[in-house]
C-alpha cells in the first residue's frame, strides 16, 4: 500500500524509546524526513544514528520547556523546512511517583499534565499556521485507553489523556477546512519502559485483561500511526483509534 508520504518532513517527540522510537522507524521506512525530540541525549543520538538519512534532525530537549520548544521548531523550520507531520508522541503516567489521589501532592498533577497533555498543545501551535497555509498537514496525538476504561490507577493521567482527546477533536474542526487531518492514537498496555515499573504478577493480570491476553507492541501502534499519517487517511479526522488488543472496545 503506498502510503503517499515519501519526502514529507515529521516531527516525533518523545522519540528516543519505546512508541517514538517505533514510529520512527516506521515513517522512515515510507521514505519521511523524520526530525527527532527527546531529553534523553544518548538515546536519540543512538536512534537518530540507527535511521541514518531518514534523520533529518534530533534535537534533545525538555519538551516541557516552552521557550526551548519554540527555539528547536524555529531551528526545524530553517534547517528542514515546514513541519508536515506532528507525532505527539511524548507523555506519561505517575510511575514510581504515583500517589494515593487523595493525599497526592498537586505538583504531581502539574508534572503529568505538562508532560501528558501541554506539550501536545505547544508542539500543535508551533506547526498549526504552516499547515493551513500549505493546506496539507497531518497531527497525530498518542493519547491512551485510560480514559474509555476510567484509568483508576492515575485519575491525572487519565485527566491528561482525556484532554489529548478533546484537543484532537476541537483542532480537527479548526483546521478540517485546509485539508489538515488531526487524530489520536489511543494505546492499550504496551511493552515499553512503562511496563517496567511492573512486576510478573501484575503485568500477567493486565495482559489477562486484554481480550488478546497479551500486551501490545510498539510497533503495532506504530503501525496505526503510519496509517493515520498517510494518504490513505485522508478523509478521517477528528477519530481517535484504540489500539488495545481488545482490552476495550468503543
Ligand atoms: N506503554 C504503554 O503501555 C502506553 C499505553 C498508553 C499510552 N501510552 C502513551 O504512549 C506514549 C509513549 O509511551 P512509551 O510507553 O513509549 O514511553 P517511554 O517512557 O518508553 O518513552 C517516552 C519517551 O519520552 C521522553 N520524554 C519523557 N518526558 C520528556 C520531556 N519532558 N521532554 C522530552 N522528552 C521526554 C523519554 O525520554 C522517552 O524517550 C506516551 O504518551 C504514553 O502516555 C503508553
Amino acid at each position: 500500500m503506498d502510503t503517499g508520504i515519501a519526502g514529507r518532513v515529521a516531527v516525533v517527540t518523545g522519540a528516543a524509546n519505546g512508541i517514538g522510537e517505533a514510529i520512527c522507524h516506521r515513517l522512515a521506512g515510507e521514505g519521511v524526513r523524520v526530525v527527532l525530540l527527546d531529553r534523553d541525549a544518548q538515546r536519540l543520538e543512538n536512534v537518530a544514528t540507527a535511521l541514518g538519512a531518514s534523520a533529518a534532525a534530533h534535537h534533545a530537549l525538555d519538551l516541557t520547556d516552552r521557550a526551548e520548544v519554540r527555539r528547536v521548531f524555529g531551528a526545524i523550520r530553517v534547517d528542514v523546512g515546514p513541519v508536515e507531520i506532528l507525532i505527539n508522541n511524548v507523555g506519561q503516567a505517575p510511575r514510581e511517583r504515583a500517589q494515593e489521589f487523595s493525599e497526592a501532592d498537586p505538583e504531581l498533577w502539574d508534572f503529568i499534565l505538562d508532560v501528558s497533555l501541554k506539550t501536545t498543545l505547544t508542539c500543535s501551535q508551533q506547526v498549526v499556521a504552516s499547515m493551513r497555509e500549505r493546506r496539507w498537514g497531518k497531527v497525530i496525538n498518542i493519547s491512551s485507553e485510560a480514559p474509555f476504561t476510567g484509568g483508576v490507577r492515575s485519575p491525572e493521567y487519565t485527566a491528561a489523556k482525556a484532554g489529548v482527546i478533546g484537543f484532537t477533536r476541537a483542532l480537527a474542526r479548526q483546521l478540517a477546512p485546509f485539508s489538515v487531518n488531526v487524530n489520536s492514537v489511543a494505546p492499550g498496555p504496551t511493552k515499553t519502559a512503562a511496563m517496567a515499573s511492573f512486576s510478573e504478577s501484575q503485568l500477567e493480570r493486565i495482559s489477562a485483561s486484554v481480550a488478546m491476553g497479551r500486551l501490545g507492541r510498539p510497533d503495532e501502534i506504530a503501525d496505526a500511526v503510519c496509517f493515520l499519517a498517510s494518504e490513505r487517511a485522508s478523509f478521517i479526522t477528528g477519530q481517535t483509534l484504540l489500539v488495545n488488543g481488545g482490552g476495550v472496545f468503543h
